[in-house]
């Protein structure tokens, strides 16, 4: 079995972040991680309860809720307070609120608390997110921070959504990433951005394949400077 290691990824939505996180911490048997999920969790929920204008309530909730993350045979799922909520999480009305929600002080307080607390295990952990290297685990031993273009970034969202049969326009979609981004990028607490030691990747124009053998080639060198053990599937 792998020694313990922590690896965080980070950049902006559609850049890679899941498909390599998660192909990653199976080929390391680590825990995988996605933090995006546990916003999401809470977004959907505020939506929900009709609390969206209510700063207050959502941070009540961010720290009441019990957010299951949970990743077997290649698939997520995330429970709240034991009940299934994986699809309802993805809609695009969650999609259009997560960013905001995301800008409270306090939902992002008790979200990394738990954070740190779920990637403290035993085992080693792929964490996915926005602020991983830079605030949640500051030492990390490897940050991993990826990039792609716009236009990339559309195509492969707008692909995940006509696979899931659901019907939005490409410039829609582009619209919701380009204004994510900026919500993300320019809030004042935490904002999307690159930890001075991380390894930056551009996934535009490499396939998945790549992006994951060129993100464990790096995990690799790291285990072997820290003499780590590593056993990859
Ligand atoms: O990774 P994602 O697209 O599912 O994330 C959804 C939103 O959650 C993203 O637009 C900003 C927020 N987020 C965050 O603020 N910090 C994180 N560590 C992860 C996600």
């Amino acid at each position: 079995m792998s020694e313990r290691m922590v690896i965080a990824i980070d950049g902006p939505a559609g850049s890679g972040k899941s498909t390599s996180a998660k192909l990653v911490a199976q080929k390391l048997n680590f825990l995988y991680i996605d933090t995006g999920a546990m916003y999401r969790a809470i977004t959907f929920l505020a939506i929900k309860k009709n609390i969206l204008s209510d700063k207050a309530k959502i941070s009540e909730l961010a720290e009441k809720t019990d957010i299951e993350l949970t990743f077997e045979n290649g698939k997520t799922s995330v429970k709240a307070n034991n009940i299934d909520i994986t699809e309802e999480i993805r809609s695009q009305v969650v999609n259009e609120n997560v960013s905001d929600v995301s800008k409270i002080e306090e939902v992002r307080a008790a979200l990394v608390k738990k954070q740190q607390k779920m990637g403290s295990k035993d085992i080693g952990v792929v964490m996915e997110g926005r602020d991983i290297g830079t605030v949640v685990f500051p030492n990390a031993d490897v940050k991993i921070f990826l990039t792609c273009s716009i236009d990339e970034r559309t195509n492969r969202r707008f692909k995940e959504f006509a696979e899931k049969g659901k019907a939005v326009s490409e410039t829609f979609v582009k619209n919701n990433l380009l204004e994510r981004d900026r919500i993300d990028s320019t809030r004042d607490i935490s904002p999307l951005m690159k930890a001075p030691d991380a390894v930056e990747i551009d996934t535009s124009d490499i396939t998945i394949e790549e992006q994951v053998n060129r993100i464990l080639e790096i995990i690799k060198t790291t285990a072997n400077k820290k003499k780590i053990n590593l056993e990859l599937k």
